[in-house]
C-alpha cells in the first residue's frame, strides 16, 4: 500500500518512527511534512493527507499531532475521509475492519515510539471486512457528510 504520513510540530518527534515502521512493514511511505518542530497548523497537514486519499494517490494516511484529536477532527471534515485517534491496538485494527477507517491519527504527546510501532502495524495489517452491516452503517456515515450543508454558518 501507499501510505501518506504527515504531522504538525507537536507530532514531529514521532514521524520518523512512523515512516520507518510503514517501510519495514513492506509499504511505501509518502512524507507530506512537516519537516521540523517550527510551529505549523495541523489542518494544513490533515488537508495534505486527505487530498492524497481523495485523489487516489495513496491507500491510507497517518496523521500525528500533539493529541491526535485536532488532526482527526480536521481530516474528518473532508469527504470520504474516516480518521480515528487510536492509542490502543484493538482500536487500531478494529476501526479499519468495521469502520473502514483510512486515516490513523496519533498523539505524539501521549504515546511513545514502541506503542506507535504496534499501532501502525495493527492499522496497516487490517482490512475492511465488507460485511453488510458495516456497509450499511458506513453508508449512513457518508450521508452525514451532506448534513448541514444548507445552513449559512455554523
Ligand atoms: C499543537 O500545539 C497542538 O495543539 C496540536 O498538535 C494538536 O494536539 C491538536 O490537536
Amino acid at each position: 500500500m501507499k501510505v501518506a504520513v504527515a504531522c504538525d510540530h507537536g507530532g514531529f518527534r514521532l514521524k520518523e518512527t512512523v515512516l520507518e515502521v510503514v517501510r519495514k512493514s513492506g509499504h511505501e511511505a509518502i512524507d507530506l511534512g512537516t519537516h521540523s518542530t517550527d510551529p505549523v497548523d495541523y489542518p494544513d497537514y490533515a488537508e495534505k493527507v486527505g487530498l492524497a486519499l481523495q485523489h487516489g494517490e495513496v491507500d491510507r494516511g497517518i496523521l500525528i499531532c500533539g493529541s491526535g484529536v485536532g488532526a482527526a477532527v480536521a481530516a474528518n471534515k473532508m469527504r470520504g475521509i474516516r480518521a480515528g485517534v487510536c492509542h490502543d491496538t484493538y482500536s487500531a485494527h478494529q476501526s479499519v475492519e468495521h469502520d473502514d477507517v483510512n486515516v490513523l491519527a496519533l498523539g505524539a504527546r501521549i504515546i511513545g515510539p514502541e506503542l506507535t510501532v504496534e499501532l501502525v502495524q495493527a492499522f496497516l495489517g487490517a482490512s475492511f471486512t465488507g460485511e453488510e452491516r458495516h456497509i450499511r452503517r458506513l453508508s449512513k456515515v457518508s450521508n452525514l457528510e451532506r448534513c448541514g450543508s444548507d445552513l449559512e454558518d455554523v
